[in-house]
């Protein structure tokens, strides 16, 4: 990198972390945000963890259990927010030009595979992908980049399952119920969710003819609502809501969507996946159509990648080429006890 645009990086860093002093406030927010972690980077080795949103508590999430393993083994985690792929190419710059020995990265945009690795590469940066699994140029997952993801299939089969059941605990005739699908098809971590919960349902005899497929154009719960919205107006009729998405905040956006329009929470069943962004919905006084999600394990996500990577940049110890984690149901009946257990509450 120039000396210039270091010029320029350098004190935008330094101010955030000023600014944030290691919370997840301030800086954080922005699509430029950086901030550093507060552990005595006593190794003085330096480890990156950019997230593509640091609004959602998931990254949130991760980025605590990551700075946990800052903390007890003594290196500076720098988190940086990155919410669109300038801003990831330029964190990578940016971790090069502090010093970084390695990133732990999931990036707001798959495609940019090969380009964030060849900066990685050119700036000698190890390299870990995390959530999201960056795609060749042929729109096939990069084997070669570490990674560590949920087994989406699966996880999404236990949504369609769980769906299945709640159906059947209630009652609820086929041909009064529809299942919406808040699909995010670009994203193949999503794809492979929303397609495992349809197929898991299909298997216990749901007709395909009532599965609604709807594409929402922002992972966040504005995009479902919206894209929900459209569904809802071309289907009035339909009685009963069988809800799966990408993860919380498409189920959260659906749930909204059909409160609007009055359909009662008795007649929803919405099942998202991650867990950590259900807890506010479970505590309301009265239940939503947000019945249950699935808890996938943050701590593994953020505090065993870095300290993969920490091992990885002191000891060579090179993690594998790819971790998968899996998740377990949580209702709002469990959630306090199984979060509690797994040190999220
Ligand atoms: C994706 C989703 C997140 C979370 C992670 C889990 O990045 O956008 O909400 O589900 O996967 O790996």
């Amino acid at each position: 990198m120039n000396r210039l645009a270091k010029r320029l990086i350098v004190p935008t860093v330094l101010l955030c972390a000023l600014a944030a002093v290691g919370t997840v406030g301030g800086c954080d927010r922005g699509s430029t945000a950086t901030t550093q972690g507060t552990g005595g980077g006593g190794s003085g080795v330096k480890i990156g963890f950019v997230v593509k949103d640091p609004t959602e508590p998931w990254f949130q999430n991760e980025w605590k259990f990551a700075q946990q393993a800052a903390d007890e083994m003594g290196f500076t985690l720098v988190k940086i927010g990155a919410t669109d792929g300038n801003t990831a190419m330029a964190a990578i710059d940016n971790l090069a030009a502090q010093g970084a020995k390695g990133v732990v990265i999931c990036t707001p945009d798959t495609k940019l595979g090969p380009a964030l690795k060849a900066k990685a590469d050119e700036n000698g940066l190890k390299l870990l992908s995390v959530d999201d699994q960056f795609m060749d140029a042929d729109g096939k997952p990069m084997t070669e980049v570490h990674h560590v993801g949920i087994s989406a299939r699966n996880i999404g089969k236990s949504v369609g399952t769980a769906l299945a059941e709640q159906m059947k605990a209630r009652g609820w005739a086929t041909q009064d119920t529809g299942l919406c699908v808040v699909s995010f098809d670009e994203l193949e971590t999503a794809r492979e969710r929303t397609d495992g919960a349809t197929e898991a349902l299909l298997a216990t005899g749901f007709p395909k003819a009532r599965v609604f497929k709807t594409p929402q154009k922002t992972n966040d719960v504005p995009g479902a609502y919206a894209a929900v919205d459209i569904l809802l107006t071309q289907h009035p009729k339909i009685k009963n809501w069988l809800v799966c998405g990408l993860n919380d905040n498409a189920v959260l956006g659906a749930v909204r969507a059909m409160e609007q329009r009055q359909i009662k929470a008795a007649n929803v069943i919405g099942i998202g996946i991650n867990g950590t962004d259900a807890v506010d919905e479970f505590r309301k006084p009265e239940p939503t159509g947000f019945y249950g999600s699935i808890l996938l394990t943050p701590r593994r996500h953020g505090y065993e990648t870095a300290a993969m990577m920490y091992k990885w940049v002191t000891e060579g110890k090179e993690p594998p080429k790819i971790t998968y984690t899996d998740g377990i149901l949580i209702t709002r009946d469990t959630y306090e006890k199984v979060m509690k257990e797994q040190g999220l509450l």
